[in-house]
């Protein structure tokens, strides 16, 4: 058995939970369409759906948000966040947002024309949406090895710089309105991008006048796998590093239900003072006045807190374990998952588990149904379902790079026994897994259509 990290913290409140048997299950799974998102948490026992706002706060969180100032303009939670940002990420400007996507979607607002291109090494579903939505053309460069998931490169997350160079060089400078990288990149597995390769990164984007901005959701995992895996950064802190990839930037984009360990929470922080007077101009318009942006002042203090949280180097080796362990129960059993495995989640390859079901059915839906119907687990499909769309412009079927069904973790939520529980749902399914079928979409909206599709097994 792989070793389990100990817990860098103990229990004091804690929340029931209940198994329902196999006939229940395949209810409310018809009922919720195949479609993990339409099931009733209630009906589930171990919830891997998302790492996001799904973490237990702390007892200083808690505590902080006692302290938390309503006022409408001018809290003093405000400036306690304002401090931690500050000193964190080193941006001169920075708004509150409700989450990430609203950050997303004010950069977009302020900077996209239609027809203009957003390279990345992989937009987020949000983010690709957000840039879709204002005829923007979101561009993913990640390096050949993120396609590969037996490869053990440690920066699977990486941009491929001389596909970036050659791509603006095609487009031209002048129809790119920013660059971005999202660390760690969630779209290829949680896989963290390099220092080096940041650094290139910001070169280029600097050499060539675009603006660059970092989805740095899971910024401390990403600093804490370079401190791990880079030549030249152990001696470093997390802290440090993360302050390094910030000073290759010139802004970011962040939801802070990841590595800031809170259920609500975003901000969009950027150097420069005109974008920043558009973004509060934005911000006024859809989220709420610059010192609360759509959160309450007791959101901004547990937001301040979990920030440093975040950034503990105890905890980082913890969730990264947590995350290394389960990968390897479940390579015991013979599922493939993607390796390394990522910061926040385990990532298993649907398309290499269920060879026998095209990309057109789905087999990373079918993966998330079977293993709910098997022991009541809420994963989620990261395959064609989520991501595979038409070009607008070219009319093509644009794919991922994988058929994947992310198993992510909950922040200091979950024990060894249930990650335990997990494998071994999975290993009774790799058992008998010939007999799984594909699955046809019934009903699907036009942007993010994994959200509220509908399915029917074939
Ligand atoms: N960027 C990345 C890389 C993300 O993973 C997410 C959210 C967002 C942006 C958007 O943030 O949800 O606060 O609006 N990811 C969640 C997930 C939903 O499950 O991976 P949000």
């Amino acid at each position: 058995m792989p070793s389990y990290p100990a817990e860098p913290f103990r229990i004091k409140v804690v929340e029931p939970i209940r198994s329902l048997d196999r006939a229940q299950r395949l209810a409310a799974m018809r009922t919720a369409g195949y479609n993990v998102f339409g099931l009733r948490s209630d009906d589930i026992y171990v919830d891997l759906l998302t790492d996001s706002g799904t973490g237990a706060m702390s007892d200083r969180q808690w505590a902080a948000m006692m302290l938390g100032d309503e006022s409408y303009a001018g809290a003093r939670s405000f400036y306690r966040l304002k401090e931690a940002i500050g000193s964190i990420f080193g941006f001169r400007h920075f708004v509150p947002t409700h989450q990430g996507r609203a950050a997303e979607n004010i950069l977009a607002k302020v900077l996209i024309q239609p027809g203009q291109f957003i390279p990345s090494n992989t937009h987020f579903d949000t983010t690709e949406g957000n840039i879709l939505d204002r005829g923007g053309r979101p561009t993913n460069l990640a390096i050949p090895e993120a396609a590969e998931a037996s490869n053990p490169h440690p920066f699977k997350g990486n941009m491929d710089l001389a596909r970036l160079e050659a791509f603006i060089e095609r487009v031209g400078a002048k129809a790119i309105p920013l660059g971005m990288m999202t660390v760690t990149n969630n779209g290829v597995g949680g896989q963290p991008v390099s220092l080096e390769n940041l650094r290139q990164v910001s070169a280029i984007y600097r050499r060539h006048g675009i603006p660059f901005f970092l989805d740095a959701c899971r910024y401390a995992e990403n600093a804490f796998f370079i401190q791990q895996r880079e030549p030249g950064c152990d001696k470093l802190t997390v802290r440090e590093i993360a302050r390094q990839m910030f000073a290759l930037a010139d802004g970011a984009t962040m939801s802070a239900k990841k590595d800031a360990i809170v259920n609500m929470g975003g901000f969009l922080a950027m150097n420069d003072d005109d974008l920043f007077q558009k973004a509060c101009n934005e911000l006024i318009l859809r989220e709420g006045f610059p010192t609360y942006g759509g959160l309450s002042g007791r959101d901004l203090d547990a937001l301040a807190v979990g920030l440093y949280e975040g950034l503990d180097e105890a905890y980082l080796a913890y969730q990264v374990g947590q995350t290394a362990y389960l990968a390897q129960r479940l390579l015991d059993f013979g599922v493939p998952v993607i390796q390394p495995p990522g910061g926040h989640a385990v990532y298993i390859d649907a398309g290499a588990f269920l060879p026998h079901i095209g990309r057109d059915e789905y087999p990373g839906q079918a993966l998330a149904v079977e293993l709910y119907l098997e022991g009541g687990v809420r994963s989620v499909e990261l395959g064609s379902v989520a991501f595979a769309r038409k070009d607008e412009h070219s009319g093509e079927m644009v794919y991922p790079l994988m058929e994947l069904v992310r198993l992510a973790l909950p922040r200091r939520t979950y024990t060894q026994a249930h990650l335990d529980f997990v494998a071994e749902t999975m290993g009774r399914i790799a058992a008998r897994k010939t007999e799984i079928r594909g699955y046809r979409i019934t009903y699907q909206p036009r942007l993010m259509r994994h959200f509220t599709a509908r399915f029917e097994p074939l």
